[in-house]
């Protein structure tokens, strides 16, 4: 395929030394090694809150009475404080039929935060009428209410209520949470409550992020097995695209221009690809035998979609060892021409470094197949 392929670690050998062969070995020996990996080298460790609890503030119907706009406030403590992020939902009401919905929830990075989105407004980046007419619960959060995205020395945000006040950077561990691994945490908190409301079907839940809320997606997938599907939208370095030999941006570009994303050890691997312990194929891997959805666009050279669709190929043999077949084909595809596998999907969209309707389109028929299982 490759030949930077001969310097990746090898995804089903263990530290000691010995090849899995047993889907019983991957889950109790190789997985637990690859995620504590992840969170030493790359995004960090993520502490447990000590308390989340949940507020209805609003619940009235919209679209035309096809769906109930929720607004939901979800508060969680740590040591040093409290936090809110607030959740904005349309539930479709299913008129003929009382079950739970499936959901699709955005993990939100752009400037327009939806908390106030009405039946009127739509929007390419999170379509929700196109997605409650299709028969899914639309939800949505901003990053900003969980971390804001700026390298203010882990002070503000949910860092500050976690850590204690006035730590310099300096004495934070090597392996302290950055801001990636903050919103991937700010995910769960929200699929705290998404477990709770019993007009949603938390078994079929897909968490969806662009770029840098892809690969927070991926990191919030491989942590929370609640997740069914996690679906990343160009996410590049350090989400699912391979770091070794990856054109665009590299791991050196990613940690200098974002120090605040990942655990200080990330660092040590700037331009020193081949040493890291892991590769992004084997964050995909964590995420088997659940639903995973890489998805690319022929303009974004930053992200770059061939090592975004190899990190789906090179996660194939954890699939199948957990008896999922996995993506099916071995080419990188033409444009508009998705592969919809059993549990492994991608496509690559004409265009920039975006998330588009069509992209969304392609993200619910591939759930629309996986999710009947
Ligand atoms: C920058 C960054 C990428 C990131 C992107 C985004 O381009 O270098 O890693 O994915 O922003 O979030 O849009």
């Amino acid at each position: 395929m490759d030949n930077r392929l001969a310097t990746l670690p090898d995804l089903l050998m263990c530290k000691n030394g010995i090849q899995v062969t047993t889907a019983a070995d991957w889950i109790r020996k190789r997985r637990p090694e690859i995620l504590e990996l992840f969170r030493t080298h790359v995004y960090g460790r993520e502490p447990q809150p000590l308390s989340v609890r949940f507020h209805v503030a609003e619940e009235k119907g919209y679209m035309g009475g096809k769906a109930t706009r929720k607004k939901v406030d979800i508060t969680f403590t740590g040591p040093y404080g409290k936090g809110v992020i607030p959740l904005l939902l349309f539930v479709p009401n299913a008129i003929e039929t009382d079950k739970p919905a499936p959901v699709f929830l955005l993990i939100n990075n752009r400037d327009n935060d939806y908390l106030d989105l009405d039946q009127e407004e739509q929007d390419e980046f999170w379509p929700a009428k196109a997605i409650v007419d299709r028969g899914y619960a639309a939800a949505v959060f901003h990053v900003k209410d969980v971390d804001p995205d700026e390298h203010d020395g882990f002070r503000n945000g949910v860092h500050g209520i976690f850590e204690a006040p006035g730590t310099p950077d300096a004495q934070r561990p090597s392996d302290a949470w950055g801001t990636i691994a903050a919103w991937a945490w700010g995910a769960s908190r929200v699929m705290d409550y998404l477990d709770t409301d019993t007009d949603l079907d938390a078994n079929r839940v897909a968490v969806v992020g662009h770029s840098r809320g892809g690969k927070t997606a991926l990191w919030a997938g491989a942590l929370d097995e609640r997740f069914a599907m996690i679906v990343s939208n160009n996410s590049g370095s350090t989400g699912a695209a391979i770091s070794r030999g990856k054109k665009g941006e590299t791991i050196y570009h990613i940690n200098t221009r974002f120090p605040h994303w990942f655990a200080e050890n990330y660092k040590k691997y700037n331009d020193r690809e081949n040493e890291l312990p892991v590769d992004q194929h084997m964050l995909l891997s964590l995420i088997a035998p659940r639903c995973v959805y890489v998805s690319s666009a022929t303009e974004d050279t930053w992200a770059d979609p061939q090592s975004e669709f190899l990190s789906l190929k090179l996660a194939e043999p954890a699939y199948r060892l957990l008896s999922a077949p996995g993506l099916g084909t071995h080419s990188f595809p033409q444009p508009e021409t998705p592969i919809h596998g059993k549990k492994l999907g991608y496509h690559l969209r004409t265009g920039e470094h975006d998330l588009k309707e069509y992209d969304w389109h392609c993200f619910m028929d591939f759930a629309d197949k996986n999710f009947n299982y």
